[in-house]
């Protein structure tokens, strides 16, 4: 039977990170095709352009233009295994998204070289951040026009608040893109343009003095380029590594997906960066180790109605620690009961198999236990429960009740699912319960679009979504003295909530508001997440 220490020092967990349009597809395609697990480009995109009779959940990703029934791929790459976490949400934000990344151990940001940094960029590596995940940056379509490369290295200083270190620097940008130089090992790479990349693109490796770095480019280019680099050399530290593993460095790469350039560079990188799985604190303070004999998990996603025929359920677990394997009992920490997991999968694009074994950091697909929600524990020591999976604060709320009365056992039914599984949340008003409508919450509008599309296709119900004035909502921190939110007034149209935990919240209409409280009521602390219970 195979060590678990080897197993777990040879897995990689991460996920990329991107606002759309970044290239993010085309790097997990390109990733794969280096990787050896496609043969060609075109399968993960093909996705894009399904046909609409597929089945229902894939017209709503096909509509959305989103990504949802991916979720892991997995492919071996000079002896590692690498598990690439899908993060949903295509051109929608959801807290699928958020979830995944805290079954990832590293990220890789991509940003289009052309925009710099951008919204869901920066909301995503807040959550890396906050992890203290390491995360690698891949500066894509340099064949086409960049913003000034220097700026952009500040761009990610200043908006990101992190140090980025160019691992390597492009030699020449847009039309005159002609490869990159690796300041570590000072090599240059030169890439030569394939139709659509659609196949590995030949590299020659020479010096940076060499005839051939200069034949590549102009004289202007080259002239630019060794400018950069002496300026790069001069100013700032020499490259972290202790920083970057713990999120405070990122080191960056440059390169065209769509071309692959740089791609397999910013894999061999991520061999060499990103750590193999980590411990992780389950509650009371234990800390449980990867590479500890009893089998532990805990699960971060779950997708219903994946296949219609079947109307399946999956949970995805993240192994953490000892072997998984599908006869071994488990307990359900939370109900305390035990299962054998025979139903458990490897989920490849649309492709399932049985998976007989796996380790920490491992990703595996459970069909059908209903019970199961985001962020129960799976393990063979009933002692072990991990600490819950953080939720972010919503940014989106809405008034779902039942337009159709007699229908209200379905109704309840599946919107308790929903609620279940985490699709949406809830939160309670304090001062105008409505007991005909339920506050939903999320932070993006695709999960309200789910939930509402689920249970009409599992639960035959229709449910209307009322608009509120709410876009922000903060909880009230431990620090706040009691009465304290009660004896100032709150600025216009924000309300009194609780979460289903029965965490105090406020809900605030603007931005500008919750400033307004902010900054006059410092004696109430606010919090983008709940405080610990
Ligand atoms: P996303 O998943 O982050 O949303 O981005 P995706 O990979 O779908 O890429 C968005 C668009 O950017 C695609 O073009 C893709 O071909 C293009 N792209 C990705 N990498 C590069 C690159 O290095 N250089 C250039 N020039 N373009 C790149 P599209 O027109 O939307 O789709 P397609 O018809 O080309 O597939």
């Amino acid at each position: 039977m195979a060590d678990i220490r080897e197993e777990v020092a040879r897995r990689r967990t991460f996920a990329i990170i991107s606002h759309p349009d970044a290239g993010k597809t085309t790097l997990t395609e390109k990733l794969l095709l280096y990787g050896g697990a496609i043969q060609l480009a075109g399968s993960v995109t093909a996705r894009k352009n399904q046909s609409s009779s597929a089945s229902d959940w894939m017209e709503l990703e096909r509509k959305r233009g989103i990504s949802v029934s991916s979720t892991v791929l997995q492919f071996d790459y000079e002896g590692r295994r690498i598990n690439l976490l899908d993060t949903p949400g295509h051109k929608d934000f959801s807290e699928d998204t958020y979830r995944v990344l805290t079954a990832v151990d590293a990220a890789v940001m991509v940003i289009d070289a052309g925009k710099g940094i951008e919204s869901q960029t920066r909301k995503l590596f807040e959550v890396c951040r906050l992890r203290g995940i390491p995360i690698l940056t891949f500066m894509n379509k340099l064949d086409r026009p960049a913003r000034d490369l220097l700026e952009l290295m500040d761009d990610i200083e200043n908006t990101l608040q992190i140090h980025a270190y160019p691992v390597n620097w492009p030699m020449g940008a847009g039309e005159r893109f002609k490869g990159v130089y690796d300041r570590t090992t000072r090599e240059a790479h030169l890439f030569e343009r394939t139709a659509r990349g659609a196949y590995r693109a030949p590299v020659q490796v020479a010096g940076i003095g060499d005839p051939a770095v200069k034949d590549a480019l102009d004289a202007d280019s080259y002239r630019e380029f060794v400018e950069q680099l002496d300026l790069l050399a001069h100013a700032g530290p020499a490259f972290d590594r202790a920083d970057a593993a713990k999120g405070g460095t990122t080191p960056v790469f440059f390169g065209s997906a769509v071309n692959n350039f740089g791609v397999e560079l910013l894999l061999k990188a991520l061999l060499e960066h990103a750590p193999a799985p980590a411990a992780r604190r389950a509650v009371g303070g234990v800390v449980i180790e990867p590479t500890d004999e009893k089998f532990s998990s805990f699960v971060f996603k779950i997708q219903g109605n994946m296949d219609p025929k079947h109307r399946d359920r999956v949970a995805f677990i993240r192994v953490v620690s000892g072997r998984f394997s599908r006869d071994l009992p488990v307990i359900h920490t939370r109900t305390g009961r035990t299962y054998r997991l025979a139903n458990a999968h490897k989920i490849f694009g649309r492709d399932r198999e049985i998976v007989e074994a796996a380790y920490a950091g491992d990703v595996v697909g459970l069909v059908g236990y209903a019970d199961f929600g985001i962020g129960d524990t799976l393990a063979e020591d009933p002692e072990v429960s991990f600490d819950e999976i953080p939720r972010f604060a919503p940014e989106c709320f809405a008034q779902m009740f039942n337009p159709n009365p007699s229908k209200y056992k379905p109704f309840a039914k599946g919107l308790e699912q929903m609620l279940r599984e985490g699709v949406v949340r809830s939160v309670t008003l304090r001062d105008a319960p409505d007991a005909k409508s339920v506050l939903l919450a999320a932070v993006g509008p695709l999960q309200f679009e789910v939930a509402q599309f689920r249970m009409e296709s599992e639960y035959g119900v229709e449910s209307k979504l009322e608009a509120t004035p709410w876009t922000l909502a903060r909880w009230i921190g431990p620090k706040t003295a009691a009465g304290a939110v009660d004896a100032v007034g709150l600025p216009m149209k924000c309300a009194r909530a609780k979460d289903e935990n029965g965490a105090e919240m406020i809900l605030f209409p603007t931005e500008w508001s919750l400033q307004y409280l902010a900054e006059r009521h410092p004696e109430i602390e606010l919090l983008r997440l709940p405080p610990k219970r």
